[in-house]
């Protein structure tokens, strides 16, 4: 999704089932998310302020969720750029197809959940910046 824009993503604040011995979130497919998951894997052990991601993906949809601890995430489209801190296990970050991202600043011990709509494609991802930025200026 070449044409997609930082503006398509967003942050959906996702249910809470709360009790004093713990809280639940609930995700199901097509009603809290606009996609059908496929794939669900997740970042830990990232050291203190690292780093992750660096690339784009051409189809694949995905909600990253700081499921513990926090990171940011960098959204970028090519031509505009946003920051989104995710610090809470009940936000989820829809980040559409087309989108290049960075996930900086991990606080030690974060989790990084990420649900996907696809399966694992080595030929989805966008890898060079500028590889990206000619794709979507195609
Ligand atoms: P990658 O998506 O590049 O992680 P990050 O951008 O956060 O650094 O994935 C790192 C490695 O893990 C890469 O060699 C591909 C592999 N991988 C899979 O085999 N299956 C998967 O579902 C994912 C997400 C990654």
């Amino acid at each position: 999704m070449k044409e997609s824009t930082i503006y398509n993503c967003s942050v959906i604040e996702l249910n809470r089932i709360h009790k004093r011995s713990g809280n639940i979130t609930v995700v199901e497919n097509l009603k809290h998310i606009p996609f059908e998951v496929k794939r669900v894997y997740y970042l830990y052990d990232v050291p203190g302020g690292g780093e992750r991601g660096g690339h784009a993906h051409k189809e694949l949809n995905q909600l990253i969720v700081a499921a513990s601890g926090c990171f940011d995430v960098v959204l970028n489209d090519g031509k505009n750029k946003k920051v989104v801190e995710l610090n809470r296990p009940y936000y989820g970050l829809y980040v559409v197809p087309g989108i290049w991202r960075e996930l900086i600043n991990f606080s030690s011990g974060a989790i990084c959940l990420v649900l996907a709509s696809e399966k694992y494609l080595k030929e989805d991802y966008v890898r060079e910046y500028s590889e990206f930025l000619e794709w979507k200026a195609r």
